[in-house]
Protein backbone atom coordinates (compact mmCIF):
# COMPACT_ATOMS: atom_id res chain seq x y z
CA UNK A 1 0.00 0.00 0.00
CA UNK A 2 1.52 3.21 -0.72
CA UNK A 3 0.96 6.06 1.92
CA UNK A 4 1.91 9.22 -0.28
CA UNK A 5 -1.14 9.61 -1.34
CA UNK A 6 -3.88 10.99 1.02
CA UNK A 7 -6.96 10.78 -1.23
CA UNK A 8 -6.24 7.40 -1.71
CA UNK A 9 -5.27 5.90 1.91
CA UNK A 10 -8.84 5.59 2.99
CA UNK A 11 -9.60 2.64 0.59
CA UNK A 12 -7.78 0.07 2.40
CA UNK A 13 -9.62 -2.72 0.69
CA UNK A 14 -7.85 -1.69 -2.60
CA UNK A 15 -4.35 -2.03 -1.36
CA UNK A 16 -2.78 -3.73 -4.35
CA UNK A 17 -4.01 -1.49 -7.44
CA UNK A 18 -2.43 1.58 -6.05
CA UNK A 19 1.18 0.38 -6.08
CA UNK A 20 0.32 -0.01 -10.03
CA UNK A 21 -2.09 3.00 -10.85
CA UNK A 22 -2.50 5.58 -8.55
CA UNK A 23 1.27 6.10 -7.82
CA UNK A 24 0.99 7.28 -11.51
CA UNK A 25 1.14 11.10 -10.70
CA UNK A 26 0.49 12.09 -14.74
CA UNK A 27 -2.38 9.69 -14.99
CA UNK A 28 -3.71 10.94 -11.66
CA UNK A 29 -3.32 14.34 -13.07
CA UNK A 30 -4.93 13.63 -16.22
CA UNK A 31 -7.96 12.16 -14.10
CA UNK A 32 -8.04 15.41 -12.12
CA UNK A 33 -8.11 17.49 -15.19
CA UNK A 34 -10.67 15.93 -17.01
CA UNK A 35 -14.02 17.67 -18.09
CA UNK A 36 -16.05 15.20 -16.29
CA UNK A 37 -16.83 13.31 -13.71
CA UNK A 38 -13.85 10.37 -13.36
CA UNK A 39 -14.46 7.54 -11.02
CA UNK A 40 -12.88 3.69 -10.94
CA UNK A 41 -13.54 0.69 -9.41
CA UNK A 42 -12.40 -2.77 -9.21
CA UNK A 43 -14.31 -5.99 -10.12
CA UNK A 44 -15.88 -5.65 -6.66
CA UNK A 45 -17.20 -2.58 -7.11
CA UNK A 46 -14.89 -0.69 -5.01
CA UNK A 47 -14.51 2.79 -5.59
CA UNK A 48 -10.60 3.52 -6.03
CA UNK A 49 -10.37 6.93 -7.47
CA UNK A 50 -12.57 9.60 -8.09
CA UNK A 51 -11.93 13.54 -9.31
CA UNK A 52 -13.21 16.91 -7.93
CA UNK A 53 -15.90 16.63 -10.82
CA UNK A 54 -17.50 13.46 -8.85
CA UNK A 55 -17.22 14.97 -5.70
CA UNK A 56 -19.03 18.01 -6.86
CA UNK A 57 -21.74 15.68 -8.52
CA UNK A 58 -22.65 13.25 -6.02
CA UNK A 59 -22.14 16.24 -3.29
CA UNK A 60 -19.75 13.08 -1.25
CA UNK A 61 -15.82 14.12 -0.37
CA UNK A 62 -13.45 12.17 -2.44
CA UNK A 63 -12.77 10.72 1.64
CA UNK A 64 -16.30 9.21 1.68
CA UNK A 65 -15.87 7.98 -2.04
CA UNK A 66 -12.96 6.43 -2.28
CA UNK A 67 -12.66 3.12 -0.87
CA UNK A 68 -16.29 2.91 -0.42
CA UNK A 69 -18.56 1.09 -2.42
CA UNK A 70 -20.31 1.91 -6.10
CA UNK A 71 -23.68 1.08 -4.48
CA UNK A 72 -23.48 4.28 -2.55
CA UNK A 73 -23.76 6.11 -6.07
CA UNK A 74 -26.56 3.97 -7.52
CA UNK A 75 -30.36 4.56 -7.21
CA UNK A 76 -32.25 1.85 -5.10
CA UNK A 77 -34.18 0.92 -8.26
CA UNK A 78 -30.80 -0.71 -10.13
CA UNK A 79 -28.59 -1.36 -7.49
CA UNK A 80 -29.50 -4.66 -7.28
CA UNK A 81 -28.45 -5.55 -10.93
CA UNK A 82 -25.23 -3.91 -10.65
CA UNK A 83 -23.36 -7.08 -9.51
CA UNK A 84 -24.61 -8.99 -12.07
CA UNK A 85 -23.87 -5.82 -15.13
CA UNK A 86 -20.08 -5.80 -13.50
CA UNK A 87 -20.19 -9.32 -14.26
CA UNK A 88 -21.03 -9.00 -17.57
CA UNK A 89 -19.06 -6.51 -18.17
CA UNK A 90 -15.54 -7.19 -17.05
CA UNK A 91 -16.29 -10.77 -19.19
CA UNK A 92 -16.21 -8.72 -22.12
CA UNK A 93 -14.74 -5.23 -20.96
CA UNK A 94 -14.73 -2.98 -23.95
CA UNK A 95 -14.63 1.06 -24.10
CA UNK A 96 -18.39 1.86 -24.57
CA UNK A 97 -21.54 3.97 -23.43
CA UNK A 98 -23.52 2.24 -20.04
CA UNK A 99 -26.85 1.34 -20.14
CA UNK A 100 -27.27 2.29 -24.36
CA UNK A 101 -30.92 3.53 -25.24
CA UNK A 102 -31.27 3.67 -21.02
CA UNK A 103 -31.99 6.72 -19.38
CA UNK A 104 -29.31 5.95 -16.57
CA UNK A 105 -29.44 7.91 -13.01
CA UNK A 106 -27.37 8.48 -10.00
CA UNK A 107 -27.71 8.94 -7.00
CA UNK A 108 -26.23 11.84 -4.36
CA UNK A 109 -25.49 12.05 -1.02
CA UNK A 110 -28.66 13.74 -0.22
CA UNK A 111 -30.82 11.20 -2.10
CA UNK A 112 -31.36 13.13 -4.89
CA UNK A 113 -31.22 10.95 -7.92
CA UNK A 114 -29.71 13.14 -11.05
CA UNK A 115 -29.54 11.69 -14.62
CA UNK A 116 -26.33 11.15 -15.98
CA UNK A 117 -24.59 9.81 -18.77
CA UNK A 118 -21.80 7.51 -18.12
CA UNK A 119 -18.96 5.74 -19.76
CA UNK A 120 -16.81 3.05 -19.66
CA UNK A 121 -12.70 2.24 -19.85
CA UNK A 122 -11.33 -0.81 -19.21
CA UNK A 123 -8.42 -1.01 -17.75
CA UNK A 124 -6.36 -3.92 -17.10
CA UNK A 125 -3.26 -4.21 -15.48
CA UNK A 126 -1.09 -6.67 -13.74
CA UNK A 127 -2.63 -6.24 -10.52
CA UNK A 128 -6.25 -6.46 -11.90
CA UNK A 129 -9.18 -5.40 -13.88
CA UNK A 130 -10.61 -2.41 -13.14
CA UNK A 131 -13.35 0.19 -14.99
CA UNK A 132 -12.68 3.98 -15.41
CA UNK A 133 -15.87 5.83 -15.86
CA UNK A 134 -16.53 9.32 -17.63
CA UNK A 135 -19.11 10.81 -15.31
CA UNK A 136 -21.75 13.56 -16.53
CA UNK A 137 -24.66 15.00 -14.98
CA UNK A 138 -27.05 15.55 -17.89
CA UNK A 139 -29.89 17.31 -15.76
CA UNK A 140 -29.07 20.47 -17.72
CA UNK A 141 -29.41 18.40 -21.27
CA UNK A 142 -32.49 16.99 -20.24
CA UNK A 143 -34.21 20.14 -19.70
CA UNK A 144 -33.38 22.03 -22.27
CA UNK A 145 -34.55 18.54 -24.40
CA UNK A 146 -37.86 18.58 -22.40
CA UNK A 147 -37.74 22.15 -22.87
CA UNK A 148 -37.35 21.88 -26.82
CA UNK A 149 -40.24 18.81 -26.98
CA UNK A 150 -42.84 21.30 -25.34
CA UNK A 151 -41.88 24.43 -27.69
CA UNK A 152 -42.11 21.58 -30.72
CA UNK A 153 -45.42 20.14 -29.13
CA UNK A 154 -46.61 23.69 -28.94
CA UNK A 155 -45.24 24.94 -32.20
CA UNK A 156 -47.31 21.84 -33.92
CA UNK A 157 -50.25 22.36 -31.89
CA UNK A 158 -50.09 25.98 -33.30
CA UNK A 159 -49.36 24.99 -36.70
CA UNK A 160 -52.69 22.26 -36.23
CA UNK A 161 -54.67 24.78 -35.47
CA UNK A 162 -53.86 27.04 -37.97
CA UNK A 163 -54.10 24.78 -40.81
CA UNK A 164 -57.83 24.08 -39.34
CA UNK A 165 -58.36 28.24 -39.53
CA UNK A 166 -56.71 28.39 -43.63
CA UNK A 167 -59.35 25.45 -44.54
CA UNK A 168 -62.19 27.09 -43.02
CA UNK A 169 -61.36 30.55 -44.49
CA UNK A 170 -60.66 28.69 -48.07
CA UNK A 171 -63.85 26.49 -47.64
CA UNK A 172 -65.45 30.36 -46.70
CA UNK A 173 -64.07 32.11 -49.26
CA UNK A 174 -64.81 29.16 -51.81
CA UNK A 175 -68.22 29.39 -50.92
CA UNK A 176 -68.31 33.00 -51.38
CA UNK A 177 -66.57 32.34 -54.96
CA UNK A 178 -69.09 29.69 -55.96
CA UNK A 179 -71.86 32.37 -54.04
CA UNK A 180 -70.89 34.96 -56.76
CA UNK A 181 -70.45 32.32 -59.36
CA UNK A 182 -74.37 32.01 -59.09
CA UNK A 183 -75.17 35.55 -58.66
CA UNK A 184 -73.82 36.57 -62.43
CA UNK A 185 -75.29 33.45 -64.02
CA UNK A 186 -78.53 34.43 -62.45
CA UNK A 187 -78.00 37.88 -63.31
CA UNK A 188 -77.21 36.94 -67.19
CA UNK A 189 -80.32 34.98 -67.38
CA UNK A 190 -82.21 37.68 -66.02
CA UNK A 191 -80.18 39.85 -68.43
CA UNK A 192 -81.09 37.61 -71.39
CA UNK A 193 -85.04 37.29 -70.07
CA UNK A 194 -85.36 40.80 -69.95
CA UNK A 195 -83.73 41.32 -73.84
CA UNK A 196 -86.40 38.63 -74.94
CA UNK A 197 -89.25 40.67 -73.56
CA UNK A 198 -88.15 43.45 -74.88
CA UNK A 199 -87.58 41.28 -78.38
CA UNK A 200 -91.46 40.00 -78.03
CA UNK A 201 -92.72 43.90 -77.69
CA UNK A 202 -90.95 45.00 -80.83
CA UNK A 203 -91.97 41.96 -82.95
CA UNK A 204 -95.92 42.67 -81.16
CA UNK A 205 -95.17 46.10 -82.09
CA UNK A 206 -94.19 44.83 -85.25
CA UNK A 207 -97.30 42.64 -86.35
CA UNK A 208 -99.40 45.97 -85.53
CA UNK A 209 -97.69 48.09 -88.51
CA UNK A 210 -99.50 48.32 -91.55
CA UNK A 211 -96.17 49.87 -93.29
CA UNK A 212 -93.62 47.69 -94.83
CA UNK A 213 -90.52 49.48 -94.35
CA UNK A 214 -92.02 50.18 -90.70
CA UNK A 215 -92.08 46.54 -90.41
CA UNK A 216 -89.08 45.61 -91.67
CA UNK A 217 -87.01 48.17 -89.50
CA UNK A 218 -88.80 47.16 -86.48
CA UNK A 219 -87.83 43.20 -87.83
CA UNK A 220 -84.29 44.07 -87.61
CA UNK A 221 -83.99 45.38 -84.74
CA UNK A 222 -85.73 42.84 -82.85
CA UNK A 223 -83.28 40.40 -84.43
CA UNK A 224 -80.28 42.51 -82.94
CA UNK A 225 -81.61 42.65 -79.81
CA UNK A 226 -81.97 38.58 -80.12
CA UNK A 227 -78.57 38.36 -80.92
CA UNK A 228 -77.72 39.74 -77.87
CA UNK A 229 -79.91 38.10 -75.39
CA UNK A 230 -78.29 34.92 -77.03
CA UNK A 231 -74.65 35.72 -75.86
CA UNK A 232 -76.61 36.13 -72.56
CA UNK A 233 -77.94 32.71 -72.67
CA UNK A 234 -74.71 31.13 -73.69
CA UNK A 235 -72.86 32.58 -70.56
CA UNK A 236 -75.18 31.58 -68.27
CA UNK A 237 -74.81 27.86 -69.87
CA UNK A 238 -71.26 28.15 -70.21
CA UNK A 239 -68.99 26.51 -67.29
CA UNK A 240 -67.04 30.20 -66.84
CA UNK A 241 -69.38 33.08 -67.21
CA UNK A 242 -66.81 35.26 -68.15
CA UNK A 243 -66.19 33.86 -71.58
CA UNK A 244 -68.78 32.97 -74.29
CA UNK A 245 -68.42 29.84 -76.58
CA UNK A 246 -68.55 31.56 -79.70
CA UNK A 247 -68.72 28.26 -82.08
CA UNK A 248 -71.99 27.62 -79.60
CA UNK A 249 -73.51 31.00 -80.16
CA UNK A 250 -72.96 31.46 -84.17
CA UNK A 251 -74.32 28.23 -84.77
CA UNK A 252 -77.81 28.82 -82.94
CA UNK A 253 -77.60 32.61 -83.81
CA UNK A 254 -77.55 31.05 -87.78
CA UNK A 255 -80.45 28.67 -87.03
CA UNK A 256 -82.42 30.69 -85.36
CA UNK A 257 -81.86 33.42 -88.01
CA UNK A 258 -82.50 31.37 -90.80
CA UNK A 259 -85.39 29.65 -89.56
CA UNK A 260 -87.16 33.22 -88.56
CA UNK A 261 -86.54 33.97 -92.83
CA UNK A 262 -88.79 34.38 -94.92
CA UNK A 263 -86.77 32.67 -97.97
CA UNK A 264 -85.48 30.11 -94.64
CA UNK A 265 -86.81 26.79 -96.27
CA UNK A 266 -85.04 27.32 -99.72
CA UNK A 267 -81.61 27.87 -98.30
CA UNK A 268 -79.19 25.28 -97.10
CA UNK A 269 -77.02 26.22 -94.06
CA UNK A 270 -73.85 25.29 -93.04
CA UNK A 271 -72.14 25.55 -90.44
CA UNK A 272 -68.23 24.97 -89.72
CA UNK A 273 -66.82 25.95 -86.83
CA UNK A 274 -64.06 26.07 -84.15
CA UNK A 275 -64.13 26.26 -80.78
CA UNK A 276 -63.51 29.60 -80.10
CA UNK A 277 -63.92 31.30 -76.41
CA UNK A 278 -64.33 35.43 -76.43
CA UNK A 279 -65.07 37.63 -73.94
CA UNK A 280 -67.95 39.62 -73.52
CA UNK A 281 -66.35 42.88 -75.00
CA UNK A 282 -65.32 40.40 -78.07
CA UNK A 283 -68.33 38.34 -78.29
CA UNK A 284 -71.30 41.31 -78.43
CA UNK A 285 -69.10 42.97 -81.44
CA UNK A 286 -69.02 39.84 -83.31
CA UNK A 287 -72.54 38.76 -82.48
CA UNK A 288 -74.11 41.74 -84.09
CA UNK A 289 -71.62 41.47 -87.31
CA UNK A 290 -72.33 37.87 -87.83
CA UNK A 291 -76.45 38.85 -86.98
CA UNK A 292 -76.17 41.72 -89.64
CA UNK A 293 -74.57 39.33 -92.63
CA UNK A 294 -76.55 36.23 -92.16
CA UNK A 295 -79.90 38.64 -91.90
CA UNK A 296 -78.67 40.09 -95.23
CA UNK A 297 -78.04 36.70 -96.78
CA UNK A 298 -81.63 35.82 -96.36
CA UNK A 299 -82.68 38.93 -97.55
CA UNK A 300 -81.25 39.84 -100.37
CA UNK A 301 -78.99 37.04 -101.80
CA UNK A 302 -81.76 34.81 -102.49
CA UNK A 303 -85.06 36.30 -104.04
CA UNK A 304 -87.98 35.17 -105.34
CA UNK A 305 -87.91 32.03 -104.07
CA UNK A 306 -84.10 31.35 -104.85
CA UNK A 307 -82.69 28.37 -103.11
CA UNK A 308 -79.10 27.97 -102.19
CA UNK A 309 -76.32 27.70 -99.58
CA UNK A 310 -75.71 29.98 -96.43
CA UNK A 311 -71.81 29.27 -94.98
CA UNK A 312 -71.55 30.51 -91.68
CA UNK A 313 -67.90 29.44 -90.71
CA UNK A 314 -64.98 30.35 -87.61
CA UNK A 315 -61.88 29.41 -87.51
CA UNK A 316 -59.08 29.50 -85.23
CA UNK A 317 -56.44 31.18 -87.47
CA UNK A 318 -53.59 30.95 -84.61
CA UNK A 319 -53.55 31.48 -80.39
CA UNK A 320 -54.43 35.24 -81.08
CA UNK A 321 -56.85 35.63 -83.69
CA UNK A 322 -60.19 34.00 -85.31
CA UNK A 323 -62.15 34.42 -88.59
CA UNK A 324 -65.35 34.51 -88.94
CA UNK A 325 -66.70 34.04 -92.76
CA UNK A 326 -70.02 34.33 -94.15
CA UNK A 327 -70.99 33.72 -97.38
CA UNK A 328 -73.82 32.96 -99.92
CA UNK A 329 -73.56 31.59 -103.19
CA UNK A 330 -76.86 33.97 -104.06
CA UNK A 331 -77.48 36.77 -106.35
CA UNK A 332 -74.07 38.26 -105.70
CA UNK A 333 -73.90 42.03 -104.16
CA UNK A 334 -74.94 45.31 -106.70
CA UNK A 335 -72.15 46.22 -109.65
CA UNK A 336 -69.87 48.68 -107.79
CA UNK A 337 -70.80 48.10 -104.49
CA UNK A 338 -68.69 48.89 -101.72
CA UNK A 339 -69.62 48.36 -97.97
CA UNK A 340 -67.27 51.44 -97.07
CA UNK A 341 -69.85 53.67 -98.92
CA UNK A 342 -72.83 52.07 -97.75
CA UNK A 343 -75.80 54.54 -96.97
CA UNK A 344 -77.90 51.69 -95.21
CA UNK A 345 -77.44 50.92 -91.65
CA UNK A 346 -76.78 47.36 -91.28
CA UNK A 347 -73.24 47.62 -93.30
CA UNK A 348 -72.68 51.02 -91.40
CA UNK A 349 -73.23 49.19 -88.13
CA UNK A 350 -70.96 46.48 -89.74
CA UNK A 351 -67.93 48.39 -90.42
CA UNK A 352 -68.47 50.32 -86.77
CA UNK A 353 -68.37 47.07 -85.18
CA UNK A 354 -65.39 45.80 -87.22
CA UNK A 355 -63.45 49.11 -86.47
CA UNK A 356 -64.41 48.74 -82.20
CA UNK A 357 -62.81 45.02 -82.86
CA UNK A 358 -59.97 46.36 -84.68
CA UNK A 359 -60.26 44.55 -87.31
CA UNK A 360 -60.67 44.03 -91.26
CA UNK A 361 -63.03 43.41 -93.16
CA UNK A 362 -63.25 41.80 -96.36
CA UNK A 363 -65.98 41.26 -99.04
CA UNK A 364 -65.63 39.68 -102.49
CA UNK A 365 -68.55 39.53 -104.74
CA UNK A 366 -69.41 37.00 -107.83
CA UNK A 367 -70.55 34.40 -107.34
CA UNK A 368 -72.85 34.80 -104.15
CA UNK A 369 -71.38 37.32 -101.80
CA UNK A 370 -68.35 36.63 -99.14
CA UNK A 371 -67.95 38.49 -95.92
CA UNK A 372 -64.96 37.66 -93.75
CA UNK A 373 -63.17 39.64 -90.82
CA UNK A 374 -60.00 38.29 -89.18
CA UNK A 375 -60.03 39.75 -85.50
CA UNK A 376 -58.40 39.09 -82.41
CA UNK A 377 -59.94 36.75 -79.49
CA UNK A 378 -58.29 38.58 -76.82
CA UNK A 379 -59.28 41.37 -74.61
N1 LIG B 1 -75.46 38.69 -99.00
C1 LIG B 1 -75.87 39.65 -99.84
N2 LIG B 1 -76.22 39.35 -101.13
C2 LIG B 1 -76.62 40.32 -101.95
N3 LIG B 1 -76.68 41.61 -101.62
C3 LIG B 1 -76.35 41.99 -100.38
C4 LIG B 1 -75.92 41.03 -99.42
N4 LIG B 1 -75.64 41.69 -98.29
C5 LIG B 1 -75.88 42.99 -98.50
N5 LIG B 1 -76.30 43.17 -99.75
C6 LIG B 1 -76.61 44.44 -100.36
O1 LIG B 1 -76.07 45.46 -99.53
C7 LIG B 1 -77.08 46.40 -99.18
C8 LIG B 1 -76.80 47.04 -97.86
O2 LIG B 1 -77.08 46.18 -96.85
P1 LIG B 1 -77.47 46.74 -95.44
O3 LIG B 1 -76.55 47.85 -95.11
O4 LIG B 1 -77.53 45.64 -94.48
O5 LIG B 1 -78.87 47.37 -95.66
P2 LIG B 1 -80.25 46.61 -95.77
O6 LIG B 1 -80.04 45.23 -95.40
O7 LIG B 1 -81.13 47.34 -94.83
O8 LIG B 1 -80.63 46.81 -97.20
C9 LIG B 1 -78.34 45.61 -99.29
O9 LIG B 1 -79.42 46.43 -99.53
C10 LIG B 1 -78.07 44.66 -100.44
O10 LIG B 1 -78.31 45.32 -101.67
MG1 LIG C 1 -79.11 44.60 -93.69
Amino acid sequence: MTTHDAHVESAPAAGELRALELEDTHFRLAIEAAPTGMLMIDEAGTILLVNAQIERLFGYTRAELVGGHIDMLIPDSSRASHPEFRERYFADPQTRPMGAGRELFARRKDGREVPVEIGLNPMTTESGRYVLSSVVDITERKRAEREREALLRQLRGLNADLEVRVAARTAELSGALAERDILIREIHHRVKNNLQVISSLIRMQMRSLADQGARAALDECQSRVSAIALIHEKLYQSDDYALVPFSGYAESLAMGVVHLSASGHAVTLRIDVDEVLLPMDRAIPCGLILNELIVNAMRHAFPDGRSGELAVELRRVDAARARLTVSDDGVGLPESFRVADAASLGLQLVTALVEQLDAALEVATGPGATFSILFATGA
